[in-house]
């Protein structure tokens, strides 16, 4: 079912802060920060040889990530986005066989322009995955 890393994201306090460390500090690129208000997070891809990594800041007042910053004020790895070839056929394999989809179990669509879910991190030892459909 599964494909390649699509990224690794990471929720940040301050993406301005967080992408400048990204450039400066450990000299990557990093792309400019771009508002998704359907999932309440404003985001950066960090463009990696072999991935990505998305760096998140709250967006709005009923941010997804708020609650996680408000555990991990510094900051944390908050999920990683697996690569799927057809996203509704996964989400019924998985639905059928126990593992939770969060929201109403349809596909948004992600900061790629291409579907994407999250499924429940209780079913995946701690992590919360996502997965877009390529
Ligand atoms: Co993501």
């Amino acid at each position: 079912m599964l494909g390649r890393v699509n990224h690794v994201a990471i929720a940040v306090p301050d993406l301005a802060s967080a992408a400048a460390s990204y450039r400066a500090t450990l000299g990557a690129t990093v792309t400019e920060p771009q508002a998704l208000p359907e999932h309440g997070v404003t985001v950066v891809f960090v463009t990696l040889p072999n991935t990505k990594v998305e760096l998140l800041e709250p967006l709005g007042e009923t941010s997804p990530i708020a609650a996680f910053l408000a555990k991990n004020p510094s900051g944390g790895m908050h999920h990683i986005c697996y690569e799927v070839e057809d996203i509704l056929a996964a989400r019924d394999a998985l639905k059928a066989s126990g593992a939770r989809v969060l929201g109403d179990g349809e596909p948004k669509i992600g900061a790629h322009g291409k579907p994407v879910l999250f499924l429940h991190p209780k079913d995946f030892q701690g992590t919360l995955i996502e997965l877009e459909q390529v």
